[in-house]
């Protein structure tokens, strides 16, 4: 049988890699799009370690219509394509929205337009568990209300599931899928690949790792008078590879005909809410290193709890998060030990 190719966009960075190795693992062929604006070519390299076999890699920006149109041109034959390529970071959103917007938006409007010319039939989108805010009840499952963004970051994600919605809703024989993320953390069990953040890190876990390894001097624990058990924040952390073998399910599921709707979401995430205090110590324990760390005032914008309701994903996809918080943190720690002797 033909494999079928898969295109990743976004497929150097952090989960985009994570997922092309867990694709070419289960026989997919997979091309690369990314302008390495938050990741670097070397990676396709190390995903070549992993799994045997090189990724085509294209370097160009998906909000260049003409360049998408020759890469698929060259590609004649994808039959689907999974879309990580974005901006991220939620603080810098907010000084540069029209960058996030224009970034964010045209490429996926790009892609959706050609998919729709060339009759590329199957699409999932990298969505964020940031669309329900601070929900109003936990766990929080996929149809509890999407909240006003707080960011233009977490709006570009909303507006995305909104023109995906609607695009799909057209009935051209094309099909979506959106996933909704919690907190992914940790990296390849080989350690190869990892989130490697630009500057000083925004996420928990970099900034964890990072301070144990001696690049930063130590931890923000931003507030610990929130009303939760140890009065720090809580989030549903999953493992990243638990993570990318989501994306494969799920294109699955499209390629196989099984979606229900030509549009669906899922939330991903492990179930299990996880505090602040807690992601430390479950560090410490992994590591052997004792963090040096201090509780702050609490970070603007920040959500007080939210954990995933994954139970939809779990009967529809057939998948579920098997790592533990130990192992997600103890790879973590591996790679960040990994990459600072590149
Ligand atoms: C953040 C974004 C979310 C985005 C996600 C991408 C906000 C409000 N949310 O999620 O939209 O999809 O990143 O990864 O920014 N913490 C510390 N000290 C630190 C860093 C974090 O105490 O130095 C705490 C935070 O207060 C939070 C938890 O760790 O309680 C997780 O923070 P982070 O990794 O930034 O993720 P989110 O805020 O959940």
């Amino acid at each position: 049988m033909r494999k079928n190719k898969i295109l990743v966009t976004g497929g150097t960075g952090y989960i985009g890699s994570h997922t092309a190795v867990e694709l070419m693992e289960e026989g997919f062929d997979v091309v690369i799009a990314d302008n390495l604006y938050n990741s670097e070519a070397v990676v396709i390299d190390r995903i070549a370690s992993i799994t045997g076999k090189k990724p085509a890699l294209s370097v160009f920006d998906l909000c260049d219509r003409e360049k998408l149109d020759a890469f698929l041109d060259e590609h004649g034959d994808i039959s689907g394509i999974i879309h990580f390529a974005a901006y991220k970071a939620v603080g810098e959103s907010v000084h540069k929205p029209l960058e996030y917007y224009r970034n964010n938006l045209v490429s996926l409007m790009n892609l959706l337009d050609a998919m729709k010319k060339r009759g590329i039939p199957h699409f999932v989108f990298s969505s964020s568990c940031t669309v329900y805010g601070q929900p109003d009840k936990l766990p929080v499952s996929e149809d509890a209300p999407v909240k006003p963004a707080m960011s233009p970051y977490g709006n570009t994600k909303q507006i995305g599931e909104e023109i995906i919605r609607d695009t799909m809703s057209v009935g051209e024989g094309i099909n979506a899928i959106s996933l909704r993320y919690f907190n992914p953390i940790g990296a390849h069990p080989s350690a190869l690949i990892g989130e490697l953040p630009r500057g000083v890190p925004e996420n928990l876990v970099p900034f964890i790792t990072q301070t144990a390894y001696g690049l930063r001097k130590e931890l923000k624990v931003f507030g610990n008078d929130y009303n939760t058990p140890d009065g720090s924040c809580i989030r549903d952390y999953l493992h990243v590879v638990d993570l990318a073998k989501a994306h494969v399910t799920a294109v699955k599921r499209l390629l196989e005909g099984k979606n229900k709707t030509s549009y669906e979401v899922f939330n991903l995430g492990t179930g299990k809410g996880v505090s602040v205090l807690e992601a430390i110590r479950s560090f410490e324990r992994v590591s052997g290193i004792s963090l040096n760390y201090r509780i702050t005032d609490r970070r603007e914008g920040d959500i007080e709890q939210i954990w995933a309701d994954p139970s939809y994903a779990n009967k529809e996809l057939g998948w579920r998060t098997v790592s533990t918080l130990d192992e997600a943190m103890l790879t973590a720690w591996e790679w960040e030990k990994y990459i600072r002797k590149q």
